[in-house]
């Protein structure tokens, strides 16, 4: 899953599978139904209680219709009937993926539409040649993809400096994460 910008952590078991999803964020689980110690059902259920937002995949076999029906009741986004090919599992993990990015549109602009868009809202002023310099040089990076380092004290307009450069970006009608 390399080539895809896919991080994937296996793990031997349901408990192993809760034990990761408590130290650290996911977007997707992939789980088999059937397992020795807790199944498929139990792992749902919790990685759903631990992160509500979580996608969940079901691995099922032929003639275990119910349990995914059942799964899908419970939450799960989708299933893959075993035996699956490597294309099966990356159109349900490029299905996800899709969803994902509509969820966090979808986020984004509810939340421009409740606030009225920040875009004039948040306009710099700038007086100091100093503040028109960062300013020139915000317009300026906001164009390539480099990472920047904003940093000054508190109060001194860190965040409506990376606002402008979100705005003046390629990616300014995708969210902006302060
Ligand atoms: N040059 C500016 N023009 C307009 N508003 C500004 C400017 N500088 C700061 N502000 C306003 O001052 C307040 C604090 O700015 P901002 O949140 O960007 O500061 P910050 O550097 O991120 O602070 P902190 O370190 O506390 O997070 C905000 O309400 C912001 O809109
Ligand atoms: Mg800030």
């Amino acid at each position: 899953m390399r080539r895809k910008k896919i991080d994937v952590i296996p793990a031997e078991s349901g408990q192993k599978a809760l034990k990761l999803l408590q130290e650290s964020a996911f977007d997707m689980v992939i789980t088999d139904m059937r397992m020795p110690g807790i199944t498929g059902m139990d792992v749902l259920a919790k990685a759903k209680e631990i992160n509500s937002n979580i996608i969940v995949v079901i691995i099922t076999a032929f003639g275990s219709i119910e349990n995914t029906v059942e799964a899908m009741r419970a939450g799960a986004f989708n299933y893959l009937l075993k035996p699956f090919s490597a294309d099966a599992i990356e159109a349900v993990i490029e299905k996800a993926r899709e969803h994902i990015s509509l969820v966090e549109e979808n986020n984004y602009l509810r939340h421009q539409v409740s606030t009225g868009g920040s875009r004039t809202a948040r306009k710099v002023i700038a007086e100091s040649p100093q503040m028109k310099q960062i300013l020139a040089e915000a317009t300026q990076v906001a164009k390539s993809n480099a990472s920047i380092f904003i940093t000054g004290e508190s109060g001194t307009g860190k965040e409506v400096i990376a606002r402008t450069i979100h705005y003046n970006s390629l990616r300014a009608n995708r969210p902006f994460i302060k």
